[in-house]
């Protein structure tokens, strides 16, 4: 008997299931990529490139900050015409795009980083449609954000490119909503000290439709519908019945609530658990549009002086900054590059991440709510704030976008307003529009906290009293004073104003692989400095329980054109990995042995094969085993046992002329590394 019951369980969830899939689907709203495939590509502004068309595959870009030219032809029947408008949806074009189909502009949108999407029915023909999107990343674009920045500003087309045709006269969920899915999954009980027991939610619905709607057909239903992933069951379920007005082109906005008793939690790395949920227009019996996502319940609170809490604890918020740049690709990344930052990120262990310093790839959100890695999100407002009512609009736009298009992912805790904003500079006066972008972002998005990074260490400026929390980005040891001073500098800030939450946005040092020092200074692009500054600086971090939040600068290295120093100029060297992700530098290896406690051992200085002195230190980065043994050219040392600071040095070994093998393991043998050094004695060179 007892056998059978799973199936009869099992038969009673089927049916269920199929009670809900009654309604047929018949899409009113159906997307065409246009992303594979040859688009001709000409510079414009008459640079080098202006000639004539070469064809490229999207996406692509340039380090010119200058105008270009993409288009490519596309068969599309009448029937398909007829059946319903044509909208274009780009995921990124930097930084302006203006979009002409046959021809004909239809559109314009300014900023490099967020989706955007233009009608472009009244221009496209059968059998052929010609589109075509001037893209211009000119230094002249002074209503544009970031007018200043620290990294590469690369022209281009990046992300996904594609077609709707859409169905008139049918609600549909709204294209036009700052190209926002026009879905909004809002945890309302998501800001709080204590671990929620319900999960409350308002599910925010934009519906439009292209046409009007007749008086004895407007009425349509919402269904909303969350599942536990993998076996499918149903653990809320709502359907709401609305009417749109007779010119629906106006959207409405719905609002459908739900709750779920006793909610599993997204729990950051521990369990970053994510239910699946769909909205569904249901019109005249058939489902006419539906989006699935991903959501998460959480709550969380900032305290200033016990830092940030997930679920009612205190849970460390550490981890790095990330650009989205590549080398030799610029922006013009595929998901599997993400993925790979990600792996990173998994293999460090780390529990945030900033993307800096603009709106990242909505693929990137989704990996960091599936890793449990807690995010920053920003918009490029970069040092200078000019008394420019249109950049002001962009600026807001352009935090609408980053908001309404990102709002479903559960990682995404705070809406960055802003980086290192001038407030001594007598031209720039940021203080208006911090205040217009916080209001902005409580209007779209009541439910999340806004910061900004500051490099002014006078917490007391009125400016900071607007946002929710401030970090600062803090380079003690790099282009300030010593490392030593990251703790007392962060104590006095602390103290300045002890009623807003601090945390550190930005710390760091730059290092070439190929550049090494058995006496490292300051600045000197060593890796071995590099690690040094963060032995020092990481402790002074994690003792200080007040901060919410710590990221290093950077992940990675990235292009940065106006940075002259080290191995490469035209790069910025504080990555913890290099530019194309192929090396992790010795940094890397300290921080995964600070934050992942999986057994390792990691010889430090293993690419400073040429030894300069016969007398070394030889250090060890280790984590998850007890003690830590050591032989040099086959000789024992004396093992050590694990330090909580991770750093584990034998100092004055001294090297044979020759090679030299050092290998280090765990005692039991189960983690080893080894790395061979040369020596060549003066005596031997004169010889
Ligand atoms: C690009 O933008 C700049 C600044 O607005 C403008 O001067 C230039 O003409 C534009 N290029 C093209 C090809 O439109
Ligand atoms: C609907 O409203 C828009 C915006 O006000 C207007 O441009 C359009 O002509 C209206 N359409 C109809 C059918 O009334
Ligand atoms: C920083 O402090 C550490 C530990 O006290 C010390 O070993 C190191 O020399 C100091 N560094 C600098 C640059 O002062
Ligand atoms: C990764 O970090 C989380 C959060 O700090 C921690 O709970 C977990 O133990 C860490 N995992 C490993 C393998 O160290």
């Amino acid at each position: 008997m007892l056998v059978f019951l799973p199936i009869l369980a099992l038969l009673a969830l089927t049916r269920l299931h199929m009670r809900t899939r009654v309604t047929p689907t018949k899409l009113a709203k159906h997307y065409t990529s246009l992303s594979d495939g040859a688009w001709l590509f000409r510079m414009a502004d008459g640079g080098a490139g202006s000639e004539h068309d070469t064809t490229v595959r999207l996406p692509h870009g340039f380090g010119e900050r200058s105008a270009a030219w993409f288009a490519r032809g596309l068969s599309v029947s009448q029937t398909l015409l007829d059946s319903g408008a044509f909208v274009l949806d780009f995921g990124a074009v930097s930084a302006e795009a203006t979009v002409f189909v046959n021809g004909m502009e239809v559109g314009r949108h300014r900023g490099g980083f967020s989706r955007f999407r233009l009608d472009g029915s009244k221009y496209a023909t059968a059998p052929f449609t010609v589109i075509s999107v001037l893209t211009n990343n000119s230094r002249g674009l002074t209503d544009v954000l970031p007018l200043k920045a620290d990294f590469n500003l690369y022209g281009g087309i990046f992300r996904d490119i594609g077609y709707h045709i859409v169905k008139q006269n049918t609600p549909v969920l709204n294209l036009f909503s700052n190209g926002s899915p026009g879905v909004k999954f809002m945890q309302t009980n998501a800001i709080s000290r204590y671990r929620p027991d319900v999960a409350e939610f308002n599910t925010v619905v934009s519906v439009a439709c292209l046409g009007v709607m007749r008086e004895d057909s407007r009425y349509f239903n919402v269904k909303v519908e969350v599942f536990y992933p993998g076996i499918g069951r149903r653990v809320a379920s709502r359907n709401a019945r609305f009417s749109l007005n007779f010119n629906c082109t106006i959207a409405s906005s719905f609002t459908i609530p739900f709750s779920m008793r006793k909610p599993r939690l997204w729990d950051g790395r521990a369990d970053p658990f994510l239910y699946s949920a769909t909205v569904s227009i249901i019109y005249q019996q058939n489902i006419v549009d539906s989006y699935t996502t991903n959501i998460g319940v959480r709550s969380y609170f900032l305290d200033p002086e016990r830092g940030f809490l997930l679920n009612g604890r205190e849970y460390p918020l550490h981890g790095v900054n990330l650009h989205q740049d590549w080398l030799n690709l610029g922006w013009a990344i595929t998901p599997r590059y993400t993925l790979q930052n990600f792996k990173m990120m998994d293999e460090l262990n780390t529990t945030a991440l900033r993307c800096a310093h603009y709106q990242h790839s909505d693929y990137t959100y989704s990996l960091a709510d599936k890793y449990g890695i807690v995010v920053w999100a920003e918009i490029p407002n970069l040092e200078v704030s000019p008394a420019d009512p249109l950049y002001y609009a962009n600026a807001v736009s352009q935090l609408q976008e980053l908001v309404s298009q990102s709002y479903n992912h559960p990682s995404i805790l705070f809406w960055s307003l802003g980086n290192e904003l001038s407030v001594t500079d007598a031209s720039s006066f940021p203080m208006p529009l911090v205040f217009m972008l916080h209001e902005a972002a409580k209007l779209e998005d009541p439910y999340r906290l806004t910061v900004m990074a500051i490099n002014t260490p006078d917490l007391s400026h009125s400016m900071l009293s607007i946002v929710d929390a401030v970090a600062v980005n803090l380079y003690d040891g790099w282009h300030d004073s010593s490392p030593n001073m990251t703790g007392p500098d962060l104590d006095r800030y602390h103290s300045s104003n002890n009623r807003i939450s601090l945390g550190i946005s930005e710390y760091g040092a730059g290092a070439s692989i190929y550049f090494h020092s058995e006496f490292p200074v300051q600045r000197d692009h060593t890796e071995e400095y590099q690690s040094l500054l963060h032995e020092q600086t990481w402790p002074q971090l994690k003792m200080r329980k007040f901060l919410w939040w710590k990221t290093v600068f950077n992940l990675a290295d990235f292009g940065n054109e106006a940075d002259s120093e080290g191995e490469i100029h035209g790069r910025s060297d504080v990555g913890l990995v290099t530019y194309d992700r192929s090396v992790r530098k010795d940094a890397f290896y300290f921080y995964k042995a600070v934050w992942n406690s999986e057994p390792m051992v990691y010889i430090t200085s293993r690419r400073f094969k040429k030894r300069e002195m016969q007398s070394v230190d030889v250090k060890v980065y280790a984590s998850g085993v007890q003690t830590i043994s050591l032989t040099v050219n086959g000789v024992q040392m004396s093992a050590m046992d694990l330090r909580e600071d991770r750093v584990h040095v034998w100092t004055g070994v001294s090297l044979l002329d020759g090679g030299n093998d050092i290998v280090a393991s765990s005692s039991d043998g189960s983690v080893v590394d080894s790395v061979r050094w040369m020596f060549t004695s003066t005596a031997n060179e004169g010889a």
